[in-house]
């Protein structure tokens, strides 16, 4: 018997904080006209002082656990793909199974920069697949924000906050995630890094005064890199799937650039409306951008139930990488589950945990003194 993963519920999570051009050209010597043409960015979303990637990508999860109608004791396992975790350890997934109330779940943090979404659906998919798990919640969260030299105008323009999240449920119909192909080159980790505040060159006043904590880029590097492997990474991901390019109703690309995105168009020799679109609405919101870019997809009615779709991403690593799907949406189940009641369930039960360790560790202090 052959089981499939099937994509049966999404979600997202925008900060509310809407940044355009001309308010960042204020603070920073950059305009409008040269950040729409170079980028095809208009505005981003940035977190604020409450917002964490944990608290975007638990907003996110919940939201596509609802649409699935699974009852978050039955996820089996959390990926969040994150560029801006919120600690080096626990990880961020850890955090957001606590906020989802994910009991029974599995949590890590997957880093492939800007590819994550799609490293860490092949990998749901993968456990799902062979048998070894039924439900998983795949997350892509960012608060790259933090990550950013505000002063900075070859970076600051280009990302923005935001979360977006799949429910993969196991199903025997044939459907769900068909193929993926995931690549790296490290010989060019150096074009785009976050270059301290890793094991290599830990927090000093050394780095902090050199804003090694904050992203560096080299721009034309990495623009010449993305355009060179969009649509060969899409093109093999539908040979793996046995499809040819007329069978993919749509292309959902990371949305880093409307010309990186331009050129993987040309090189797929598809028109631009057959692709997903919204770099220009929230920049560059990393692991994010795929999810958000299909959900926002499936919103305006562009996506319906067994279309066939290629998402494919480009990031630092250097990774890439692409996933062909067929659309599913949720699977039939018998009983509504209450997602007001679980929210809820889900943060007593962590104040209680986080209590009762306490008062544990009280008493077995004690105990040790006496
Ligand atoms: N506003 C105004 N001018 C700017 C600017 C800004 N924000 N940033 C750079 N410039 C200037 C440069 O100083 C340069 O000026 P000069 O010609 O007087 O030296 C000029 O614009 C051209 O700079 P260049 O870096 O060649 O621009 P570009 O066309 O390559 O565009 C990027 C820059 C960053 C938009 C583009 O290289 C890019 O998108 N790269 C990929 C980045 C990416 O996707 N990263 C994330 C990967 S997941």
């Amino acid at each position: 018997m052959t089981i499939y993963a099937h994509i049966t519920g999404w979600g997202m999570s925008l900060p509310d904080k809407i940044l355009t051009n001309d308010e960042m050209a204020t603070f920073v010597d950059t305009n409008d006209k040269w950040i729409r043409e170079r980028t095809g960015i208009e505005s981003r979303r940035i977190a604020s002082d409450e917002d964490t990637t944990a608290s975007l990508g638990a907003e996110a999860a919940l939201k596509a656990l609802e649409m699935a109608n699974l009852n978050p004791h039955d996820v089996d396992l959390v990926i969040v793909s994150t560029s801006s975790p919120e600690h080096i350890f626990p990880s961020t997934a850890s955090l957001v199974q606590d906020r989802i109330g994910a009991i029974n779940a599995g949590a890590f943090d997957l880093l492939a920069a800007c590819t994550g979404f799609i490293y860490a659906l092949n990998l749901a998919t993968q456990n799902i697949r062979s048998g070894s798990i039924q439900n998983a919640v795949v997350i892509g969260s960012e608060t790259l924000s933090r990550l950013i030299d505000w002063t900075d105008r070859t970076t600051c323009i280009l990302f923005g906050d935001g979360a977006g999240a799949f429910v993969l449920q196991a199903n025997e119909t044939p459907g769900g995630v068909i193929s993926s192909i995931l690549r790296s080159d490290g010989s060019g980790g150096d074009l785009l890094s976050v270059p301290a505040g890793g094991s290599k060159l830990p927090a000093s006043m050394d780095t902090i005064q050199a804003g090694k904590h904050f992203v560096q880029m080299n721009g034309r590097e990495v623009f010449r890199f993305a355009t060179r492997v969009m649509a060969r990474a899409s093109q093999e991901a539908m040979e793996k799937a046995d499809w040819n390019v007329d069978d993919v109703s749509l292309i959902i690309p990371h949305q880093a650039n409307l010309r990186i995105i331009d050129a993987a168009a040309r090189g797929l020799k598809l028109p631009l409306d057959r692709f997903a679109i919204n770099v220009q609405k929230y920049g560059n919101t990393s692991t994010a951008s795929i999810p958000l870019a299909t959900i926002e997809a499936f919103e305006e009615g562009r996506l319906q139930p067994n279309d066939k779709i290629i998402m494919v991403g480009f990031g630092a690593g250097l990774t890439w990488g692409a996933v062909a799907a067929i659309w599913s949406g949720p699977l039939p189940t018998e009983k509504p589950v209450n997602f007001t009641a679980q929210r809820l369930l889900a943060a007593i039960r962590s104040r209680i945990l986080r209590l009762y360790r306490r008062i544990e560790g009280f008493i077995w202090g004690r105990g040790k003194s006496a």
